[in-house]
Formats: structure tokens, C-alpha cells, sequence
């Protein structure tokens, strides 16, 4: 078996606890609670699902979440407009829109109405070119942050490692592959047209898969003692299923994350930092501004 299992809810706690503590030690001071909104549009189940661990665990940790819950059949104007309401507004540090967006609405135009300084899942392409840019500024797209910090608290290195990606969205592989390129990492990004995923798995010290299709990911695949890191999600019944086939990977991985249980705690987790880092960089703003006018009198 695996010598390790990442476990994203281990990790998580001492990261939870300590922005339950900061901010814990502002509302003290008198601030108001960091404010995160969410906009779901349309009924997907798996939507709402990760809609209410959000709010959860925003609950958890002292942030007010508030749900927008819009039918599937709203405008692309209705849903820009009531964006551009919650940009404005200052009692909003972080706005969510929960993805994937009806066919008839386009998702990059509506990522794109976000303010940049309240996108927290990091979609907008200002965020997304800090990142290309390697620009220490806004915010890092939650999954490919929680990946990174999974691998910290771990203590695994990535620094020089060989990194396999396999799937290349926008959401995930895409932008992970930019943050561990950032982190000194040699990548590798498999697509959807690599003749052979293996020949690129077989060789990485770390074997990272958010597909979302089962047991793509098989023993023959992966180099034993490589670090195996599975973010695909397949709902099947009542289960829910990874990329890589787990019981047979596990004999040979190093260390390896469980599904559910690994990744998708990390991911709340960074969406939860986010959204505490846009609440402490909305209030210095303010401050700034204070003090700005102060000086003017
Ligand atoms: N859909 C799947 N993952 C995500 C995510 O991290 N953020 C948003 N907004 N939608 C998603």
C-alpha cells in the first residue's frame, strides 16, 4: 500500500483554524465578517452539492456566504447585471459563479464581469495572467492552490519534480500546470489528442489526473513510488469516483489522494483563503483610502 494518503480533510484543519482565528481577531477589532456570494444557476445536483459544502463550511470558519439561486433560463443581461450589483457592492469581499453555466450563456463573458479584486475562485483572466506572469498579486484558481498545498503540508517537493497533468481545462489542468511551472516543477500536459498519456505517466515523479473519468489512471501507468494526486470527479449512482483506478495504484504510489477526501477538501480550503485574502486586501484598500483623504484635508 501507499506509504501515505493525502488526506484533504488532515490538511485542511490547521489552515481552517487559522483563518477562524484571523478572522476571529478582526471581528474583535470591529470589522464586520468577510462576505462571500455564490451565484448557482440552473438545478445540476452536483452543483447544488458543492454550493452547500461551500456555504458550510464557510459557516465554520466566521464567513457569511450568501446563495444567488438564478433558473437556468436567466439572461446572460440578468445575470451580468446582478454581478456588476455585488461588484459595487462594499459589503461583498468574494463572488462565485458556480461552473458549468447553461449552454446559452457564455461562461468567459460572465467570469469576465466579475471585479478581479472579488474574483476568489481566480477565473478572471487578469487573475489567470498574474498567474501566467508569475506575478505574486489576486488570486490562484482554488483546485490547483488546494493541490499545491496539499503537497506542502505533506512535505513533498515539487520543486524539480517531474509532473504529469493529465486534462488540460481551464478550471484545473490548466492553470495547476501554470502554478507548478511557477513552483520550479518540469510539466508534462496530457490532452485530450496525446497519442499515449502512459508514455508521459510512466516518467513523472508525480501523477496528477482531473479528467473525470474513471480508472483512467491504471497501475501499468504510473512509476513505482511516484506521488499520485486524483482530482477527477465521477458521479455514479451514489459514489463518487476518481480518474485513477485506487486499489491497484496504491500498491505502487509513494503516496496517493483518496476520492472523496482528498482534493475536494483542499479546493474549499483555498476558496475559503481566497476569500479571507480579498477581505483583508478590500479593508487595507480602505484604509489607504482613509488615510489618503486625511492627508488631503
Ligand atoms: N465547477 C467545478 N469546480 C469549480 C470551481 O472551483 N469553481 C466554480 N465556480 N465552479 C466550479
Amino acid at each position: 500500500m501507499a506509504q501515505i494518503i493525502l488526506s484533504g480533510k488532515l490538511a485542511s484543519a490547521p489552515l481552517r483554524e487559522s483563518i477562524k482565528e484571523q478572522i476571529s481577531a478582526l471581528t474583535k477589532e470591529g470589522l464586520r465578517p468577510p462576505c462571500l456570494c455564490a451565484i448557482l444557476v440552473g438545478n445540476d445536483p452536483a452543483s447544488q452539492i458543492y454550493i452547500s459544502n461551500k456555504q458550510k463550511s464557510c459557516a465554520s470558519v466566521g464567513i457569511n456566504s450568501k446563495v444567488y439561486h438564478l433558473s437556468e433560463h436567466v439572461s446572460k443581461e440578468e445575470l451580468v447585471k446582478l454581478i456588476h450589483q455585488l461588484n459595487l457592492d462594499e459589503s461583498v469581499d468574494g463572488i462565485i459563479v458556480q461552473l458549468p453555466l447553461p449552454k446559452h450563456i457564455d461562461q468567459q463573458e460572465i467570469i469576465s464581469s466579475i471585479d478581479p479584486t472579488k474574483d476568489v475562485d481566480g477565473f478572471h483572466p487578469i487573475n489567470l495572467g498574474f498567474l501566467m506572469a508569475q506575478v505574486d498579486k489576486g488570486f490562484i484558481p482554488c483546485t490547483p492552490l488546494g493541490v499545491e498545498l496539499l503537497l506542502k503540508h505533506y512535505g513533498i517537493d515539487v520543486k524539480g519534480a517531474e509532473i504529469a497533468i493529465v486534462g488540460t481545462g481551464f478550471i484545473v489542468g490548466r492553470p495547476l500546470g501554470l502554478l507548478m511551472l511557477w513552483k520550479g516543477a518540469t510539466i508534462r500536459m496530457c490532452n485530450i489528442n496525446t497519442k499515449d498519456i502512459s508514455v508521459h505517466t510512466r516518467e513523472a515523479d508525480i501523477v496528477i489526473s482531473a479528467v473525470g473519468k474513471p480508472s483512467l489512471i491504471k497501475a501499468s501507468m504510473v512509476k513505482p513510488g511516484a506521488v499520485v494526486v486524483d482530482i477527477g470527479i465521477t458521479r455514479v449512482e451514489n459514489k463518487v469516483l476518481g480518474d485513477v483506478d485506487y486499489d491497484e495504484v496504491a500498491k505502487l504510489a509513494s503516496a496517493i489522494t483518496p476520492v472523496p477526501g482528498g482534493v475536494g477538501p483542499m479546493t474549499v480550503t483555498a476558496l475559503l483563503l481566497n476569500t479571507l485574502k480579498a477581505y483583508i486586501e478590500r479593508f487595507s484598500r480602505e484604509g489607504a483610502f482613509v488615510r489618503e483623504r486625511v492627508c488631503e484635508s
